[in-house]
């Protein structure tokens, strides 16, 4: 196991670094563009707030070299007023502040709300493959944990850093103005400071990333052991996944242990520079004052001062950087979303028929899934308007398949589809699929009344639309024996029914949007001989006008089909009547014998 979560961990760790720094901080501050007026308004709240805060040492120097002077007369009103401006300036500052936090919090929330809605948005609009390719717990961490964490460097981390690097700037312009001479001196040291950025840069990115991935997988552990949580007590398999989750809780703890202590180690590093710098001031700074005579004592106090304070935004700046690490190996994983292209797309400029019709051909079809796997070999087949047809074949031989194509979940790899006529890829896709309606092998309700997934495909269908189809179907009466008839909350999944009731509503949910293409997927395989005989009439009336494929493995509710098409390893082997293919005596003969046979002994 440990060697496998290793793997993982190494593949994913390869896989994202194709942002680099410089594109994700593009990215990152690229998302302020559709916030223009209100960042620059914050920018100019934090312009003005680190203006006045670092003029604050420029009137002590005036206070000092005008007004603290021994043996002059005594300055007890200017220094009332140096007094009063000092506060003045420290409270103008401090609402300064409060303001632009206020303000930005507000800016980061919508910027968050807008990234989870993105997100969200794009996860609709992506194809089946990116679903089953990816563990649905990663998606879900990426859309919670990880837009929190940009979400972080968005409200909190991006207006310090901000605030401080305007600090920065006004610092430098007054320093040069000072003295230039001593603020080179004080800069000596900054060639120290870069190497031991630079050195820990790597270090801190990589410690951050491996507790985004760890984090990830504890959400994709916790997400799959609550969706199978029916095998688990089914096998007794308690004890196994909790040392699993476990595992994986701790390699999340020791990633978060170990990003902490990369990045605390930094910090009283930086101090230890930041003081060599201040060290430097007090010796040059004090030789100058007393020997030289250059500079005055106000000014080396305000030279003293402002090479604290270019220190300080300097080492938070350098704290800010693991917020940044934090935030930016978050955005990598949430740009791979965002930059996800549906592997289905639209076609550019679709065709948009008012109706279809339900005449279908495959030509030549192969596919496959994966490179080098073929599923679906040389598939030829049409099927007219109005006509109802059936796949048969053994679990594998690429029934669904087909009719994935024929929604256009996937794309053949070779040859084409046509519907009425057309290259399905021309056709555009929300016309075809709200035309064709699959009642899938695995049924999935949608926690909410009966009704409401009963409308799920045609928002606008009237209850007695819904009644009707239910009648038709013999679902009427058994849905009104349920507690709260056709308000009962299924819950998520619909756990709240058995899967033949689930398999019957999901059914009856694809003939409520009424398509003109309905294709049938073992969708009563879980259903008792009798209720399924029972609603084998209804069916037949639904599929009087419309284009139909009905797999099934009960054969007999398939003898009526106008052609039945037997498959094998992914290939047609068969096709014709009933009873054309009985004569044949074939693979569909024995497959029909066995299951005569087989039902005499059940
Ligand atoms: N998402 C997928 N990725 C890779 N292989 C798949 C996928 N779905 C199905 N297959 C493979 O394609 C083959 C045909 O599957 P399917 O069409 O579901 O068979 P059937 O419906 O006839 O039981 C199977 O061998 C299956 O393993
Ligand atoms: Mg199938």
């Amino acid at each position: 196991m440990g060697w496998l979560l290793h793997y993982m961990a190494r593949e994913e760790e390869e896989r994202e670094r194709k942002y680099s720094d410089w594109t994700l901080f593009k990215r990152v501050f690229g998302m302020f563009r559709y916030y223009k007026t209100e960042a620059a308004a914050v920018a100019a709240i934090v312009l003005t707030a680190s203006l006045f805060s670092s003029l604050i040492p420029i009137l002590m120097q005036r206070t000092i070299d005008y007004f603290i002077q021994p043996g002059t007369k005594d300055f007890v009103n200017e220094l009332m007023i140096m007094g009063g401006l000092y506060l003045l300036f420290i409270i103008l500052n401090f609402v300064l502040i409060l303001t632009r936090t206020i303000f930005f919090a507000k800016l980061g929330q919508k910027m968050i709300y807008r990234i989870r809605n993105d997100v969200f948005t794009k996860l609709q609009y992506l194809s089946f493959d990116y679903f089953t390719e990816t563990e649905s717990g990663r998606t879900i961490s990426k859309v919670t944990n990880d837009v929190d964490a940009l979400g972080e460097l968005l409200t909190t981390g991006i207006i310090d850093i901000f605030a401080d690097f305007f600090g920065l700037i006004w610092i430098l312009v007054i320093m040069f103005l000072y003295d230039i001479q001593m603020t080179l001196l004080t800069f000596t040291v900054i060639p120290i400071l870069l190497i031991i950025a630079i050195f820990f840069q790597k270090r801190v990115r990589a410690a951050y990333r491996r507790t985004r991935v760890a984090i990830a997988k504890v959400t994709a552990n916790l997400q799959e052991t609550i969706s199978g949580v029916r095998v688990t007590k089914a096998l007794s398999r308690e004890g196994e996944n909790i040392e699993r989750f476990r595992d994986l809780n701790q390699e999340n703890f020791a990633a978060n242990v170990q990003a902490a202590g990369v990045s605390s180690l930094f910090m009283p590093i930086i101090q230890i520079i930041a003081a060599l710098g201040s060290t430097i001031v007090i010796i040059f700074g004090g030789y100058a004052v007393i020997s030289l005579g250059t500079i005055t004592y106000g000014e080396l106090y305000a030279f003293l001062e402002y090479s604290n304070r270019f220190f300080m935004p300097v080492i938070s700046l350098f704290t800010f950087y693991t917020i940044i690490q934090s935030g930016f190996a978050a955005a990598e994983r949430i740009f791979e979303i965002v930059d996800e292209e549906p592997s289905v797309k639209n076609h550019s400029n679709p065709f948009k028929p008012k109706e279809i019709n339900g005449h279908l051909e495959l030509h030549s079809v192969d596919f496959r899934y994966q490179e080098n796997v073929p599923v679906l070999k040389n598939i030829n087949l049409v099927i007219n308007q109005g006509e109802s047809i059936a796949l048969v074949g053994q679990t594998g031989a690429g029934k669904t398949t087909i009719t994935k194509l024929l929604s256009r979940y996937y794309d053949v790899s070779e040859g084409e589809v046509l519907v009425d006529g057309r290259d399905i890829k021309e056709i555009d896709l929300e016309i075809l699929r709200k035309n064709i309606a699959i009642v899938p092998q695995d049924v999935y309700l949608f926690s909410g009344t009966i009704m409401e997934n009963l409308k799920f495909g045609k928002k606008e269908a009237m209850d007695d639309e819904v009644f009707d189809v239910c009648l038709i179907l013999g679902l009427h009466d058994y849905i009104l024996r349920l507690p709260e008839g056709y308000e009962t909350d299924v819950k998520e999944g619909g756990s709240r029914l058995s899967l033949g009731q689930r398999q019957l509503i999901s059914l009856a949910r694809a003939v409520v949007a009424d398509p003109s293409i309905l294709i049938l997927d073992e969708c009563s395989s879980s259903v008792d001989p009798i209720t399924e005989a029972l609603i084998q009439k209804g069916i037949n009336f639904i599929l009087k006008e419309r284009t139909s494929i009905i797999i099934a493995h009960r054969l007999s509710t398939i003898k009526n089909a106008s052609k039945i098409v037997v498959l094998e390893d992914g290939e047609i082997i068969e096709e014709g009547t009933h009873e054309k293919l009985l004569l044949k005596k074939g693979k569909y003969y024995d497959l029909y014998e066995t299951q005569l046979t087989s039902n005499i002994i059940n």
